[in-house]
């Protein structure tokens, strides 16, 4: 349960990813250790405030960088954002650009997603028992994707250039691909890479959470010909775009808070579309 102070549901969450562990602006006001039937999430959630909205933050890699990608408990972090009353998730990701003209320390706001995970990672919140088939075809938010595409074109007098659209391709890793991987993920029109964007967003969809990644790219993967991906080269570029990455969420969340964008916020356009899961036990 949510401390009285926070009587009030939470419902906005930031999942940080490789590299971004704070904003700029918002004060942490509790650290929440939440428990789901999926198991402990990845970190505490810690509930920020600015302005008197809460938004929930949560460390998809845990506080210490400790969950590799395929050891991140997904189901437990959206069900202890949901549990919250989290309707809208701004999830942040690290990316290997696998175009020219991403360049390293730009901005994508994905619109599609290429599962190249292996199944080993729970993906589904239906299951023993409980039957049900969410659409994904359009995985992402497109509200949450204009509203983070207004807020970097205000930031391009501080050199935040931001690609819109684009399809992620989500590896299992924790290796980097290999070259040829590379070479044919350009040949299937991915533009990016990483291994966070699944089962993320899919579980978002089953929980009718409105959900868009914010992509950073690090890398040019290993079919550029400059140096191939290595993880000091994707924590440097983290570390020289962290300022910018803090601020684009902050304006984002800033935004978000309007009263104007509330019915996309409590994730309208959604609900109801897991409503055909039927449970048989
Ligand atoms: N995350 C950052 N860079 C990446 C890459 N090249 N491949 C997969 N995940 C990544």
């Amino acid at each position: 349960t949510l401390p009285d102070h926070f009587g009030k549901p939470v419902p906005i969450a930031v999942i940080g990813g490789t590299g971004l562990s704070k904003i700029d602006g918002y004060t942490p006001v509790a650290a929440l250790t939440v428990t789901t039937p999926w198991g402990a999430p990845s970190s505490p959630i810690y509930i920020l405030e600015h302005a008197g909205v809460p938004i929930a933050f949560l460390a998809r890699h845990g506080l210490h960088h400790q969950l590799a990608p395929h050891e991140v408990p997904a189901r437990a972090n959206i069900a202890a954002l949901r549990s919250l009353g989290v309707r809208t998730v701004i999830a942040f990701s690290a990316v290997g650009s696998l175009r020219e003209e991403i360049k390293p320390m730009d901005f994508v706001v994905p619109d599609q997603i290429i599962d190249r995970t292996k199944g080993v990672r729970p993906f589904t919140f239906f299951e023993g028992g409980v039957v049900g088939h969410v659409g994904f075809a359009d995985p992402f938010d497109p509200g949450l994707a204009g509203v983070v595409q207004k807020c970097a074109a205000a930031m391009r007098g501080d050199g935040v250039v931001l690609h819109q659209g684009g399809t992620v391709v989500c590896m299992e890793g924790p290796q980097f691909s290999t070259r040829a991987e590379s070479h044919m993920y350009r040949a299937w029109g991915g533009s990016i890479i990483n291994m966070s964007a699944l089962p993320e967003a899919k579980l978002a969809r089953e929980a009718e959470l409105a959900y868009q990644m914010i992509c950073m790219a690090t890398d040019y993967d290993c079919w550029h010909t400059t140096e191939d991906v290595d993880v000091a080269m994707v924590m440097k570029y983290m570390d020289a775009n962290s300022k910018n990455a803090k601020h684009l969420v902050g304006a984002v969340l800033d935004e978000l808070c309007k009263e104007e964008h509330s019915d996309m916020v409590l994730a309208k356009h959604w609900e109801g579309s897991a409503q055909g899961a039927v449970k048989f036990m």
